[in-house]
């Protein structure tokens, strides 16, 4: 962990924007009156936002505005290192967290690659002035180690290959999604999950079932029972000569061999795709949070354009949909698409802050 110091070379003034300004507003007026210190934190990531980091006079100038001592706002800028304390790369100022979970699994790998490709040491502009880095403490993304931070976002399971991509992204003006690097779900298992995983589970047909089976009103299922919807499905139909209920096998949701079959959700669950988009005039689908252009154009290719579509899917469509997104698979339900497409298609859109999730 570094010191933490304010830069010796500070501007001569700071004030927000007129935009910024009325923001900010709204942001105290969140607060009991005799209580504006409170707003500090947001107060000082819009001036970050502005200004690229947190200077002396914006220091003081928060100090003012929340009428509280000069040095309670120091204290909060140089306590957290989500502030900069000097000015970062004009793309992004990348934190990679060197704490032992990531260390362990390959941190070391991400800091060379910093050194070698952006600067040699933390908190340096690389020469054109685009990328800094440091080194923080954990992030709280153990479990997906190694991941670094940029802005609001972490990008998780990295190698030296994704790190190098999300460089490459970023100086492109077209990071990748972020989240975990590796394909896998949030942190579910990186091969899939090994539990819980019939359909069934989640469509509501089997609330319930347990009752049945106690009063043995269970019937055996039909032998080819498609998933995800198939009834609990004993062995053999009760013998007349039957052991009591308590000996009976517990019947099995899903078969183990049937495992994967009933991960994937059938054609009877694809929802209404398109030839081509109404009019012509397809809705701008990376307005969707975790939406780039490789996903919108996959999402083309499928029959998907309006917002309005995915907000008539049920959990099921999106499901399907979802296990067609190849690499993509798992940011449908991850992103709750349906729940943003929801609100995207009232109109409203995302502020140009950048960071907004419609959910
Ligand atoms: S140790 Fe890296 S996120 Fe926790």
């Amino acid at each position: 962990m570094s010191v933490r110091r304010l830069h010796p070379e500070q501007p001569e003034s700071f004030a927000f924007t007129e935009d910024n300004a009325a923001y900010v507003r709204k942001v105290i007026a969140r607060y009991p009156e005799g209580r504006q210190a409170s707003a500090v934190i947001p107060v000082l990531m819009v001036a970050q936002d502005q200004e690229g980091w947190i200077t002396q006079p914006c220091i003081e100038a928060v100090a003012r505005l929340l009428d509280m001592p000069e040095i309670r706002v120091l204290e909060v800028a140089t306590f957290y290192t989500q502030f900069q304390l000097s000015p970062v790369g004009r793309k992004a100022h990348i934190q990679v967290c060197g704490t032992t979970p990531c260390r362990l699994r390959g941190a070391g790998d991400i800091i060379a690659i910093c050194k070698n490709r952006l600067a040699a040491h933390p908190f340096e502009l690389s020469e054109d002035g685009a990328f800094s880095w440091e080194e923080v403490e954990c992030a709280g993304a153990c479990v997906n180690a190694p991941m670094v931070t940029v802005g609001k976002d972490t990008y998780e399971d990295l190698t030296a290959e994704t790190f190098n991509a999300l460089i490459d992204g970023l100086a492109a003006g077209n990071p990748p999604p972020p989240g975990p690097q590796n394909g896998r779900f949030f942190s579910a298992p990186e091969g899939g999950d090994t539990a819980l995983t019939d359909l069934a589970l989640y469509d509501g047909s089997v609330i319930g079932k347990y009752r049945a089976f106690d009063r043995e009103e269970l019937t055996p299922a039909p032998a080819a029972a498609p998933a995800p919807a198939a009834a609990p499905a004993p062995a053999a139909a009760p013998a007349a000569d039957a052991k009591p209920a308590a000996e009976k096998p517990i019947p099995k949701v899903v078969e183990a061999q049937g495992q994967a079959d009933a991960e994937k959700v059938p054609d009877q669950y694809k929802p209404t795709l398109l030839e081509a988009a109404r009019d012509g005039r397809p809705d701008d689908l990376k307005l969707i949070w975790g939406v780039g252009s490789k996903l919108e154009e996959l999402l083309h290719k499928l029959g998907v354009y309006h917002f309005d579509q995915i907000a008539g899917w049920n959990e099921m469509n999106l499901r399907w949909v979802d296990q067609h997104l190849g690499s993509f698979r798992g940011r449908a339900l991850r992103d709750k698409w349906i729940d943003q497409c929801a609100k995207l298609s009232t109109g409203w859109r995302p502020s140009d802050k950048g960071g907004d999730k419609p959910v």
